[in-house]
């Protein structure tokens, strides 16, 4: 039998003080999110012979929805091929959705052609895991950084040189380092670069795939909270992607958890950390250190048995029953579709964690009107982005 994890504590690298004062600042969220994801799923296709049929497809992302409001930071968690990445690339259009819809300041973008998509190229932008293979090392910092205003064909008051130096400075860098190389910075230095080119048009969205994962911890904490003075300073919406649920938890005003192509939890940052439902959650929650040796102290670690199985042929009805210890025959047998069991504290399990009373019911509930909208053909809510109870 595995206890529940204490969760409350204090993490690394991005230990923080809880609620940051800048985030204490932001506003209430509410009416039309800048960013709406409905059912998204991408498959990619696995072909084989001379003909190249398909004879699988890789579930890469499998009907994911959420919404982010302006100001807000979303952060994007689970492990290592879950389907993060391939769900960002997606709302920044680089990779084409299988299925599902995006939608833009209230406008769809998911038919939309690279030409149609190119004027929203300067809101969307990503910052990429790796500061090191992201930076084309023949270029000077001044032309890396300088890249987005010459392909948007972008005049700035005092020069191209001028707006790149104020970045460099914005970000934390010397602006006299303009003529240096890559290689010249460290790590840190370098993810800095990055991000003073991810601002040069003013995004409104950024989508921040693993911003700090290649970085020694003692420097993670600094980046991250250069993404918070930068979203307090410019008014930014960042969607932060991790395989870590300590990375994201200063950072992050909601956090929602992937399992192999599913979000099987998406809550409010200090519900989601204080009492996660969903077991998953509860797993990675285990496995954040807690530098505080008391706090430590009766918490167990959750060793989730076996690898997570292949997208390309998942586990049927809960993808999570494979390894979790709670599983029961219905499980195996019947898809729990993502519930809010508090307010936006939405749970996609059968036997959710610190739950209200009647949550196993309420689940039972939504997963029936589910099974029978399907079979009557009627048009399903996909909630999270809109705020319900998402029926899939
Ligand atoms: N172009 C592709 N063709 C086929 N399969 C792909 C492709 N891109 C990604 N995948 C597969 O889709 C799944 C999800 O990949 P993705 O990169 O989105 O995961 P991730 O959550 O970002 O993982 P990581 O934490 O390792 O970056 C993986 O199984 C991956 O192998
Ligand atoms: S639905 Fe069942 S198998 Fe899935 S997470 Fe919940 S208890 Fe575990
Ligand atoms: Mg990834």
């Amino acid at each position: 039998m595995v206890s529940t994890p204490q969760t409350g504590a204090e993490t690394s690298p991005a230990a923080g003080t809880g609620v940051s004062a800048a985030q204490a600042a932001r506003p209430e969220r509410g009416g039309e999110p800048l960013l709406a994801v409905e059912g998204l799923g991408k498959h990619f296709p696995v072909t084989a012979g001379l003909l190249r049929r398909q004879v699988a497809a890789v579930k890469a992302v499998d009907g994911v929805s959420f919404a982010v409001h302006k100001g807000e930071t979303l952060g994007l968690v689970g492990e290592s091929g879950c389907g993060k990445t391939t769900t960002g690339r997606m709302i920044m259009r680089l990779l084409d959705p299988s299925f599902g819809r995006i939608t833009f300041e209230g406008t769809d973008i998911t038919g939309l052609s690279q030409r149609q998509m190119r004027p929203l190229r300067r809101d969307l932008q990503m910052i990429f895991q790796d500061p090191y293979s992201s930076l084309n090392p023949r270029q000077t910092v001044g032309a890396i950084v300088g890249a987005p205003f010459r392909l948007q064909k972008i005049q700035t008051e005092q020069g191209v040189k001028k707006a790149v130096q104020d970045l460099l400075e914005l970000v934390g860098l010397n602006p006299e380092h303009y003529n240096r190389y890559p290689h010249e910075f460290s790590g840190g230095q370098r993810q800095r670069i990055g991000i003073a080119r991810t601002l040069a048009l003013k995004p409104k969205l950024i989508i921040a795939d693993e911003p700090v994962s290649a970085l020694d911890v003692s420097i993670q904490a600094q980046v991250i909270n250069l993404l918070e003075d930068l979203q307090d300073e410019l008014d930014l919406t960042y969607v932060v992607i991790a395989h870590d649920l300590s990375v994201v938890r200063h950072i992050s005003d909601r956090v929602a958890v992937m399992y192999l192509g599913k979000i099987v939890e998406i809550a409010d940052r200090n519900d989601l950390y204080a009492e996660p439902m969903h077991p998953y959650t509860n797993a990675l929650l285990s496995a954040v250190p807690i530098p505080d040796p008391d706090k430590r102290k009766g918490r167990e670690r959750i060793r989730l048995s076996g690898d997570v199985p292949s997208p390309l042929d998942p586990p049927p009805a809960c993808r999570f029953h494979t390894r979790c210890w709670k599983a029961q025959e219905i499980c195996k047998q019947v898809e729990p579709p993502l519930v809010e069991l508090r307010p936006g504290h939405h749970t996609a399990c059968h036997f959710p964690e610190n739950a209200p009373e009647g949550a196993t019911e309420l689940v039972a509930k939504a997963a029936a009107e589910r099974d029978e909208a399907a079979a009557t053909g009627e048009p399903v809510t996909l909630g999270e982005a809109k705020g319900g109870v998402r029926k899939v």
